[in-house]
Protein backbone atom coordinates (compact mmCIF):
# COMPACT_ATOMS: atom_id res chain seq x y z
CA UNK A 1 0.00 0.00 0.00
CA UNK A 2 1.80 2.97 -0.79
CA UNK A 3 2.25 5.36 2.56
CA UNK A 4 -0.96 6.82 3.32
CA UNK A 5 -2.98 5.76 1.31
CA UNK A 6 -4.75 3.44 4.28
CA UNK A 7 -6.38 6.39 5.22
CA UNK A 8 -8.12 7.76 2.48
CA UNK A 9 -11.43 6.40 1.22
CA UNK A 10 -11.09 7.98 -2.36
CA UNK A 11 -8.05 7.43 -4.85
CA UNK A 12 -8.15 9.83 -7.59
CA UNK A 13 -5.82 7.89 -10.34
CA UNK A 14 -4.20 10.12 -12.52
CA UNK A 15 -2.82 8.39 -15.77
CA UNK A 16 0.61 10.02 -16.17
CA UNK A 17 0.94 11.90 -19.50
CA UNK A 18 3.49 9.15 -21.12
CA UNK A 19 1.45 6.32 -22.38
CA UNK A 20 4.04 3.64 -22.72
CA UNK A 21 4.55 4.58 -19.19
CA UNK A 22 1.18 4.36 -17.57
CA UNK A 23 0.34 1.14 -17.14
CA UNK A 24 3.39 0.00 -15.33
CA UNK A 25 3.08 2.79 -13.33
CA UNK A 26 -0.23 2.05 -12.27
CA UNK A 27 -0.45 -1.76 -12.20
CA UNK A 28 2.71 -1.19 -9.98
CA UNK A 29 0.77 1.21 -7.98
CA UNK A 30 -3.01 -1.35 -7.60
CA UNK A 31 -0.40 -4.54 -6.95
CA UNK A 32 0.86 -2.58 -3.65
CA UNK A 33 -2.14 -1.85 -2.61
CA UNK A 34 -5.11 -3.65 -1.06
CA UNK A 35 -8.40 -1.41 -2.61
CA UNK A 36 -11.34 -3.37 -0.83
CA UNK A 37 -13.71 -0.87 0.41
CA UNK A 38 -12.29 1.93 -1.87
CA UNK A 39 -13.29 4.17 -4.88
CA UNK A 40 -11.12 4.84 -7.65
CA UNK A 41 -11.66 7.32 -9.99
CA UNK A 42 -9.44 7.31 -12.81
CA UNK A 43 -8.20 10.53 -14.74
CA UNK A 44 -5.93 11.39 -17.46
CA UNK A 45 -4.44 14.20 -19.22
CA UNK A 46 -2.87 12.30 -22.59
CA UNK A 47 -3.66 14.49 -25.33
CA UNK A 48 -3.16 11.03 -27.66
CA UNK A 49 -5.20 9.07 -26.22
CA UNK A 50 -8.61 8.13 -24.01
CA UNK A 51 -8.52 6.25 -21.05
CA UNK A 52 -9.93 3.39 -22.91
CA UNK A 53 -8.93 -0.25 -23.04
CA UNK A 54 -6.18 0.45 -20.48
CA UNK A 55 -8.87 1.76 -18.18
CA UNK A 56 -10.64 -1.56 -18.50
CA UNK A 57 -7.37 -3.77 -17.66
CA UNK A 58 -6.80 -1.71 -14.97
CA UNK A 59 -9.71 -2.88 -12.66
CA UNK A 60 -8.80 -6.08 -13.16
CA UNK A 61 -5.78 -5.40 -10.87
CA UNK A 62 -8.20 -4.00 -8.15
CA UNK A 63 -11.24 -5.78 -8.56
CA UNK A 64 -12.74 -5.32 -5.19
CA UNK A 65 -12.56 -1.40 -5.43
CA UNK A 66 -15.46 0.59 -6.57
CA UNK A 67 -14.24 2.17 -10.08
CA UNK A 68 -16.17 5.65 -11.20
CA UNK A 69 -16.19 5.69 -15.07
CA UNK A 70 -12.72 7.56 -15.83
CA UNK A 71 -12.51 10.27 -17.84
CA UNK A 72 -10.24 12.09 -20.35
CA UNK A 73 -8.87 16.08 -19.42
CA UNK A 74 -7.45 18.49 -21.90
CA UNK A 75 -4.25 20.09 -21.14
CA UNK A 76 -5.82 23.37 -20.83
CA UNK A 77 -8.97 22.33 -18.73
CA UNK A 78 -10.05 24.90 -16.31
CA UNK A 79 -10.52 24.74 -12.34
CA UNK A 80 -14.12 25.08 -12.44
CA UNK A 81 -14.43 22.40 -14.81
CA UNK A 82 -12.65 20.21 -12.86
CA UNK A 83 -14.51 21.17 -9.62
CA UNK A 84 -18.16 20.49 -11.31
CA UNK A 85 -16.78 16.96 -12.61
CA UNK A 86 -15.70 16.21 -8.94
CA UNK A 87 -19.40 17.90 -7.38
CA UNK A 88 -21.40 15.86 -9.92
CA UNK A 89 -19.21 12.48 -9.04
CA UNK A 90 -21.59 12.06 -6.31
CA UNK A 91 -18.99 11.05 -3.99
CA UNK A 92 -18.53 11.69 0.10
CA UNK A 93 -15.61 13.19 1.15
CA UNK A 94 -13.94 13.22 4.62
CA UNK A 95 -14.15 16.62 3.84
CA UNK A 96 -17.91 16.28 4.16
CA UNK A 97 -17.22 15.27 7.86
CA UNK A 98 -20.04 17.17 9.65
CA UNK A 99 -17.99 18.77 12.69
CA UNK A 100 -20.78 19.88 14.58
CA UNK A 101 -21.47 16.48 15.50
CA UNK A 102 -18.83 14.18 16.43
CA UNK A 103 -19.12 10.04 17.53
CA UNK A 104 -19.93 10.31 21.31
CA UNK A 105 -21.37 6.89 21.61
CA UNK A 106 -18.49 5.44 20.46
CA UNK A 107 -16.17 6.71 23.32
CA UNK A 108 -16.00 5.26 27.21
CA UNK A 109 -14.53 6.94 29.90
CA UNK A 110 -11.14 6.79 29.56
CA UNK A 111 -11.25 6.35 26.01
CA UNK A 112 -12.19 9.60 24.02
CA UNK A 113 -13.58 9.09 20.69
CA UNK A 114 -11.42 10.56 17.45
CA UNK A 115 -12.90 12.54 14.10
CA UNK A 116 -11.13 12.72 11.05
CA UNK A 117 -10.04 15.81 10.32
CA UNK A 118 -9.40 16.64 6.54
CA UNK A 119 -6.14 16.09 6.43
CA UNK A 120 -7.08 12.15 6.52
CA UNK A 121 -5.42 11.94 10.37
CA UNK A 122 -7.89 10.50 13.30
CA UNK A 123 -7.58 12.77 15.95
CA UNK A 124 -8.94 12.28 19.73
CA UNK A 125 -11.83 14.61 21.40
CA UNK A 126 -10.39 15.10 24.42
CA UNK A 127 -6.65 16.25 24.85
CA UNK A 128 -4.53 17.55 27.87
CA UNK A 129 -3.58 21.12 27.59
CA UNK A 130 0.19 21.78 28.97
CA UNK A 131 -0.41 25.51 29.07
CA UNK A 132 1.73 26.65 32.59
CA UNK A 133 2.97 23.22 32.82
CA UNK A 134 6.84 23.07 33.14
CA UNK A 135 9.46 21.02 34.50
CA UNK A 136 8.80 17.63 35.85
CA UNK A 137 5.48 18.80 36.37
CA UNK A 138 4.80 18.64 32.93
CA UNK A 139 6.00 15.88 32.50
CA UNK A 140 4.66 13.60 34.67
CA UNK A 141 1.42 15.60 33.77
CA UNK A 142 1.80 14.47 30.39
CA UNK A 143 2.51 10.69 31.50
CA UNK A 144 -0.05 10.77 34.08
CA UNK A 145 -2.51 12.01 31.14
CA UNK A 146 -1.86 9.03 29.01
CA UNK A 147 -1.95 6.59 31.78
CA UNK A 148 -5.94 7.65 32.38
CA UNK A 149 -6.20 7.37 28.81
CA UNK A 150 -5.82 10.82 27.26
CA UNK A 151 -4.05 10.68 23.85
CA UNK A 152 -3.86 14.25 22.85
CA UNK A 153 -1.55 16.41 24.16
CA UNK A 154 -1.46 20.21 23.51
CA UNK A 155 1.52 22.35 23.51
CA UNK A 156 2.85 25.59 22.10
CA UNK A 157 6.92 27.24 21.57
CA UNK A 158 5.29 30.04 23.91
CA UNK A 159 4.60 27.70 26.55
CA UNK A 160 8.17 26.46 27.08
CA UNK A 161 7.71 23.32 28.01
CA UNK A 162 8.10 21.20 24.13
CA UNK A 163 11.10 18.91 25.48
CA UNK A 164 8.97 18.62 28.56
CA UNK A 165 6.05 17.24 26.61
CA UNK A 166 8.58 14.92 24.13
CA UNK A 167 10.06 13.61 27.08
CA UNK A 168 6.59 12.68 28.85
CA UNK A 169 5.40 11.21 25.89
CA UNK A 170 8.61 9.00 24.70
CA UNK A 171 8.54 7.63 28.76
CA UNK A 172 4.95 7.05 28.59
CA UNK A 173 5.31 3.76 27.46
CA UNK A 174 2.50 3.93 24.88
CA UNK A 175 3.67 4.18 21.13
CA UNK A 176 4.70 7.51 19.76
CA UNK A 177 1.97 6.84 17.10
CA UNK A 178 -0.99 6.26 19.32
CA UNK A 179 -0.71 10.19 20.59
CA UNK A 180 -1.61 12.85 18.95
CA UNK A 181 1.08 15.86 20.04
CA UNK A 182 -0.20 19.35 18.88
CA UNK A 183 2.11 22.51 18.93
CA UNK A 184 1.77 26.00 17.90
CA UNK A 185 4.39 28.57 16.06
CA UNK A 186 4.46 32.26 17.81
CA UNK A 187 3.46 35.44 16.01
CA UNK A 188 7.30 36.28 16.33
CA UNK A 189 8.85 33.35 14.58
CA UNK A 190 6.76 33.81 11.77
CA UNK A 191 9.50 35.56 9.94
CA UNK A 192 11.85 32.77 9.65
CA UNK A 193 9.12 30.09 10.07
CA UNK A 194 11.46 27.16 8.77
CA UNK A 195 13.93 27.89 12.17
CA UNK A 196 10.65 27.68 14.26
CA UNK A 197 9.85 24.60 13.17
CA UNK A 198 13.16 22.82 12.68
CA UNK A 199 12.90 23.71 16.97
CA UNK A 200 9.89 22.77 17.54
CA UNK A 201 10.79 19.07 15.76
CA UNK A 202 14.03 19.24 17.63
CA UNK A 203 12.45 20.16 21.24
CA UNK A 204 9.63 17.41 21.19
CA UNK A 205 11.81 14.90 19.36
CA UNK A 206 9.17 12.45 18.32
CA UNK A 207 10.18 12.59 14.23
CA UNK A 208 6.93 14.32 13.71
CA UNK A 209 4.27 16.87 14.78
CA UNK A 210 0.78 15.41 14.04
CA UNK A 211 -0.65 19.06 14.28
CA UNK A 212 1.05 22.78 14.78
CA UNK A 213 -1.00 25.38 14.34
CA UNK A 214 -0.25 29.13 13.65
CA UNK A 215 -0.75 30.38 17.75
CA UNK A 216 -1.96 34.27 16.38
CA UNK A 217 -2.73 35.60 13.54
CA UNK A 218 0.13 38.15 12.79
CA UNK A 219 2.99 39.99 10.22
CA UNK A 220 3.94 36.86 7.71
CA UNK A 221 1.20 34.58 9.09
CA UNK A 222 0.94 33.51 5.48
CA UNK A 223 4.07 32.97 4.85
CA UNK A 224 4.95 30.48 7.85
CA UNK A 225 1.45 28.95 6.86
CA UNK A 226 3.33 28.04 3.68
CA UNK A 227 6.13 26.54 5.39
CA UNK A 228 3.71 24.63 7.21
CA UNK A 229 2.84 23.18 4.07
CA UNK A 230 5.72 22.10 3.14
CA UNK A 231 6.38 20.41 6.22
CA UNK A 232 3.40 18.64 5.78
CA UNK A 233 4.42 17.84 1.97
CA UNK A 234 7.78 16.46 3.52
CA UNK A 235 5.89 13.99 5.98
CA UNK A 236 7.35 16.12 9.09
CA UNK A 237 4.07 17.70 9.93
CA UNK A 238 0.75 15.42 9.38
CA UNK A 239 -2.23 18.35 9.56
CA UNK A 240 -1.77 21.81 10.12
CA UNK A 241 -4.08 24.47 11.23
CA UNK A 242 -4.76 28.37 12.86
CA UNK A 243 -5.42 29.20 16.71
CA UNK A 244 -7.28 32.38 17.72
CA UNK A 245 -8.90 33.52 13.89
CA UNK A 246 -12.27 34.37 13.97
CA UNK A 247 -14.86 34.64 10.65
CA UNK A 248 -12.81 37.73 9.15
CA UNK A 249 -9.61 36.53 9.93
CA UNK A 250 -9.85 32.77 8.51
CA UNK A 251 -11.71 33.97 5.42
CA UNK A 252 -8.75 36.20 4.61
CA UNK A 253 -6.44 33.01 5.55
CA UNK A 254 -7.70 30.84 3.69
CA UNK A 255 -7.79 32.30 0.30
CA UNK A 256 -4.28 32.70 0.66
CA UNK A 257 -3.35 29.18 1.44
CA UNK A 258 -2.93 25.68 -0.37
CA UNK A 259 -3.87 23.44 2.23
CA UNK A 260 -7.28 24.33 4.48
CA UNK A 261 -6.70 24.34 8.14
CA UNK A 262 -7.63 21.40 9.54
CA UNK A 263 -8.62 22.68 13.09
CA UNK A 264 -9.35 26.43 14.52
CA UNK A 265 -8.50 26.62 18.36
CA UNK A 266 -10.41 29.33 20.10
CA UNK A 267 -11.60 30.74 23.46
CA UNK A 268 -14.74 28.91 23.88
CA UNK A 269 -16.25 28.21 27.37
CA UNK A 270 -20.15 28.75 28.77
CA UNK A 271 -19.18 32.47 29.26
CA UNK A 272 -17.55 32.56 26.12
CA UNK A 273 -19.35 31.03 23.57
CA UNK A 274 -18.12 32.20 20.49
CA UNK A 275 -21.82 31.06 19.18
CA UNK A 276 -21.27 32.62 15.18
CA UNK A 277 -17.66 31.88 14.67
CA UNK A 278 -17.99 27.92 15.76
CA UNK A 279 -20.64 26.81 13.85
CA UNK A 280 -19.38 29.06 10.67
CA UNK A 281 -15.97 27.50 11.22
CA UNK A 282 -17.30 23.61 11.14
CA UNK A 283 -19.45 24.53 8.08
CA UNK A 284 -16.27 25.44 6.29
CA UNK A 285 -15.30 21.84 7.10
CA UNK A 286 -12.62 22.92 9.69
CA UNK A 287 -12.84 21.32 13.37
CA UNK A 288 -13.22 23.43 16.54
CA UNK A 289 -11.35 23.29 19.46
CA UNK A 290 -11.87 25.02 22.84
CA UNK A 291 -8.82 26.74 24.95
CA UNK A 292 -9.88 27.86 27.77
CA UNK A 293 -12.26 25.49 28.48
CA UNK A 294 -12.54 25.46 31.92
CA UNK A 295 -12.30 29.50 31.73
CA UNK A 296 -8.67 29.57 32.06
CA UNK A 297 -6.36 29.34 34.92
CA UNK A 298 -7.21 32.16 37.44
CA UNK A 299 -11.18 32.15 36.10
CA UNK A 300 -12.40 28.83 36.54
CA UNK A 301 -13.48 29.41 40.14
CA UNK A 302 -16.50 31.63 38.84
CA UNK A 303 -17.07 29.18 36.08
CA UNK A 304 -17.06 26.18 37.83
CA UNK A 305 -19.47 27.47 41.02
CA UNK A 306 -22.02 29.04 38.68
CA UNK A 307 -25.22 28.23 39.91
CA UNK A 308 -26.86 26.64 36.88
CA UNK A 309 -24.22 24.46 35.89
CA UNK A 310 -23.84 22.84 39.46
CA UNK A 311 -27.47 22.43 39.18
CA UNK A 312 -26.91 20.08 36.15
CA UNK A 313 -24.24 18.42 37.47
CA UNK A 314 -25.78 16.95 40.49
CA UNK A 315 -29.10 16.09 38.64
CA UNK A 316 -25.85 13.86 36.45
CA UNK A 317 -23.73 13.03 39.19
CA UNK A 318 -21.23 14.90 37.82
CA UNK A 319 -18.89 17.57 38.06
CA UNK A 320 -19.42 20.81 37.04
CA UNK A 321 -15.83 20.35 34.81
CA UNK A 322 -17.89 17.31 33.18
CA UNK A 323 -20.64 19.65 32.22
CA UNK A 324 -19.19 22.09 30.41
CA UNK A 325 -16.68 19.40 28.63
CA UNK A 326 -19.54 17.47 27.63
CA UNK A 327 -21.20 20.35 26.49
CA UNK A 328 -18.26 21.41 24.14
CA UNK A 329 -18.91 17.47 22.73
CA UNK A 330 -22.38 17.78 22.20
CA UNK A 331 -21.19 21.16 20.01
CA UNK A 332 -18.56 19.59 18.75
CA UNK A 333 -16.23 21.51 20.07
CA UNK A 334 -12.72 19.29 21.02
CA UNK A 335 -11.42 20.04 24.66
CA UNK A 336 -8.06 20.72 26.14
CA UNK A 337 -8.56 21.07 30.13
CA UNK A 338 -4.99 21.94 31.70
CA UNK A 339 -4.37 20.55 34.55
CA UNK A 340 -1.41 19.06 36.14
CA UNK A 341 -3.57 16.88 38.94
CA UNK A 342 -4.63 13.72 37.88
CA UNK A 343 -7.62 13.26 39.92
CA UNK A 344 -9.14 16.09 37.55
CA UNK A 345 -7.59 14.73 34.55
CA UNK A 346 -9.02 11.50 35.41
CA UNK A 347 -12.59 13.27 35.79
CA UNK A 348 -12.13 15.62 32.67
CA UNK A 349 -11.89 11.93 30.31
CA UNK A 350 -14.78 10.40 32.00
CA UNK A 351 -17.56 12.19 30.20
CA UNK A 352 -18.78 9.36 28.13
CA UNK A 353 -21.31 7.98 30.57
CA UNK A 354 -24.12 10.20 30.63
CA UNK A 355 -25.33 12.80 28.23
CA UNK A 356 -26.81 16.70 28.58
CA UNK A 357 -30.49 16.84 27.70
CA UNK A 358 -31.33 19.50 24.84
CA UNK A 359 -33.20 21.68 27.33
CA UNK A 360 -30.05 21.65 29.07
CA UNK A 361 -27.55 22.75 26.10
CA UNK A 362 -30.39 25.02 25.74
CA UNK A 363 -30.09 26.64 29.13
CA UNK A 364 -25.83 26.29 29.29
CA UNK A 365 -26.28 28.22 26.05
CA UNK A 366 -27.89 30.78 27.68
CA UNK A 367 -25.60 31.59 29.86
CA UNK A 368 -23.27 33.24 27.27
CA UNK A 369 -21.77 36.35 28.21
CA UNK A 370 -19.50 37.31 25.72
CA UNK A 371 -16.79 37.37 28.32
CA UNK A 372 -13.40 36.86 26.92
CA UNK A 373 -10.72 35.84 29.40
CA UNK A 374 -8.00 36.09 27.31
CA UNK A 375 -6.72 39.01 25.23
CA UNK A 376 -6.70 38.07 21.66
N1 LIG B 1 -4.20 28.95 21.48
C1 LIG B 1 -4.18 29.77 22.49
O1 LIG B 1 -4.02 30.97 22.34
C2 LIG B 1 -4.34 29.20 23.87
C3 LIG B 1 -4.54 30.07 24.96
C4 LIG B 1 -4.70 29.53 26.22
C5 LIG B 1 -4.67 28.16 26.38
N2 LIG B 1 -4.45 27.31 25.32
C6 LIG B 1 -4.43 25.84 25.46
O2 LIG B 1 -5.64 25.46 26.07
C7 LIG B 1 -5.38 24.68 27.22
C8 LIG B 1 -6.47 24.85 28.25
O3 LIG B 1 -6.43 26.16 28.81
P1 LIG B 1 -5.89 26.42 30.29
O4 LIG B 1 -5.14 25.24 30.76
O5 LIG B 1 -5.21 27.71 30.27
O6 LIG B 1 -7.23 26.64 31.08
P2 LIG B 1 -8.46 25.66 31.44
O7 LIG B 1 -8.29 24.33 30.85
O8 LIG B 1 -9.72 26.40 31.18
O9 LIG B 1 -8.32 25.59 33.02
C9 LIG B 1 -7.23 24.99 33.62
C10 LIG B 1 -7.43 25.12 35.12
O10 LIG B 1 -8.54 24.32 35.51
C11 LIG B 1 -8.16 23.42 36.55
N3 LIG B 1 -8.86 22.15 36.29
C12 LIG B 1 -8.68 21.28 35.28
N4 LIG B 1 -9.54 20.25 35.38
C13 LIG B 1 -10.28 20.49 36.47
C14 LIG B 1 -11.35 19.78 37.08
N5 LIG B 1 -11.81 18.64 36.59
N6 LIG B 1 -11.89 20.31 38.20
C15 LIG B 1 -11.44 21.48 38.71
N7 LIG B 1 -10.43 22.20 38.18
C16 LIG B 1 -9.87 21.70 37.06
C17 LIG B 1 -6.66 23.27 36.45
O11 LIG B 1 -6.09 23.05 37.71
P3 LIG B 1 -5.38 21.65 38.12
O12 LIG B 1 -4.02 21.67 37.52
O13 LIG B 1 -5.39 21.71 39.61
O14 LIG B 1 -6.23 20.54 37.59
C18 LIG B 1 -6.22 24.64 35.91
O15 LIG B 1 -6.01 25.54 36.97
C19 LIG B 1 -4.01 25.19 27.68
O16 LIG B 1 -3.40 24.31 28.59
C20 LIG B 1 -3.31 25.32 26.38
O17 LIG B 1 -2.86 24.04 25.94
C21 LIG B 1 -4.29 27.84 24.07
Amino acid sequence: MPDGLDRYDVVFLGYPIWWGEAPRIISTFLERGDFKGKTIVPFCTSHSSGLGSSDRNLHSLAPDAVWIPGRRFAGNTSKSELEKWISGLDIKFDTDMDYSKFPLSEGKNGQAPTIRLSSGYDMPVVGLGTYSLTGDVCVNSVKSAISLGFRKIDTAHMYGNEVEVGRGVRESGVPREEIFVATKIYPNQYGNPEAAIEECLRKLDLGYVDLMLLHHPGTNDVKAYKAMERYVREGKIRSIGVSCYYIKEIDDFIRQVDIKPVLVQNEVHPYYQDTDVVPYIQNLGIAVEAWYPLGGRGHQKELLSDPLLTEIAMRHGKSVAQVILRWDLQRGVVVIPGSSNPDHMKENISIFDFELTEDEMTQIAALNRNEKHGWY
